[in-house]
């Protein structure tokens, strides 16, 4: 599986870096590592033909999280010197990250007229296991679709066969949750209990997956747009092995 050799319809020079770990549980600081390790993958895929650093180490990025929890990096050291020589700044860096199944997913894009990044990775097993058909697959949906994103999705999926719906309900929900990225907020979602600024999964939907996404904004993560000065969100969707991988990016308004 490699996910690197992924590119997605997002209107940006973007890289993907990824490490997949073995089956068990890891510690947090474990997982930081992973993530960095990941993350410059992504980095000196983005930045090739800028002579990205080929001693470049892990260390050298600094994950920080806003307080939403949204993820930035900074750069130290000698890749701090490379980004200086190449005046690149780390605040146009944008990044995000997803783990699912055994795989750390990180995704990069650089440019001054991001707002943000959004990924996301859903391990398409996990949906494959016994019970998970296509009646479950349905009531999956409608806890969190819209009425609109419902619509759209029961019209499309007629007649589709149960492997093609759990595709389908696969990609509306990481959709959901990469543009809850792109946009710093993440989802309010029950079992992960009250988190006021993050966004309703309703708020967030598509309303078509091909031939391009078009992503649905309600009200709420209309307001988040507008708060930030956002202007156009786009997204696209890919199956690669196991998993299904989202992305979405946010602009900056052009007004
Ligand atoms: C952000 C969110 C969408 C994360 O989704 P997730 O599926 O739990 O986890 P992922 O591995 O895809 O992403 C986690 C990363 O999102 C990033 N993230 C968290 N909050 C974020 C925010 N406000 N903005 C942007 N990115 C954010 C973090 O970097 C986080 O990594 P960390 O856990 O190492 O800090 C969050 O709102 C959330 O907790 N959702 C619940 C998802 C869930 O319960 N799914 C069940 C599926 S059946």
């Amino acid at each position: 599986m490699f996910p690197e050799t992924l590119l997605m319809r997002l209107s940006v020079a973007h890289a993907f870096g990824h490490v997949g770990l073995p089956a068990g549980r890891f510690s947090r600081t474990a997982e930081r590592d992973t993530e960095k390790i990941a993350a410059l993958r992504a980095l000196q895929r983005l930045f090739a033909d800028q002579h990205f650093p080929a001693a470049a180490h892990p260390a050298e990025l600094l994950w920080q999280r806003d307080a939403l929890g949204k993820p930035a990096i900074d750069w130290q050291g000698g890749l701090a010197d490379w980004a200086a020589s190449r005046q690149l700044c780390a605040r146009h860096l944008h990044v995000s990250n997803t783990h699912d199944g055994p795989l750390h997913l990180v995704l990069a894009a650089y440019e001054p007229g991001l707002l943000g990044v959004g990924v996301d990775l859903v391990y398409l097993p996990r949906l494959r296991r016994p019970g998970k058909d296509a009646d479950y697959l349905r009531r999956l949906a409608t806890r969190f679709m819209s009425v609109q994103e419902w619509q759209a999705f029961t019209a499309a999926s007629h007649g589709e066969d149960e492997e093609a719906l759990r595709v389908r309900v696969a990609a509306h929900f990481s959709l959901m949750e990469a543009a809850s990225k792109a946009l710093g907020t993440g989802l309010r979602l029950a079992m992960r209990g009250a988190r006021p600024l993050a966004l309703p999964p309703r708020a967030l939907g598509v309303s078509r997956l091909r031939p391009e996404v078009r992503l649905l904004l309600g009200p709420e993560a209309e307001a988040r747009r507008q708060a930030l000065r956002g202007g156009e969100c786009a997204g696209d969707w890919a199956v690669c092995g196991e998993y299904l991988i989202s992305a979405v990016v946010l602009w900056r308004s052009r007004e």
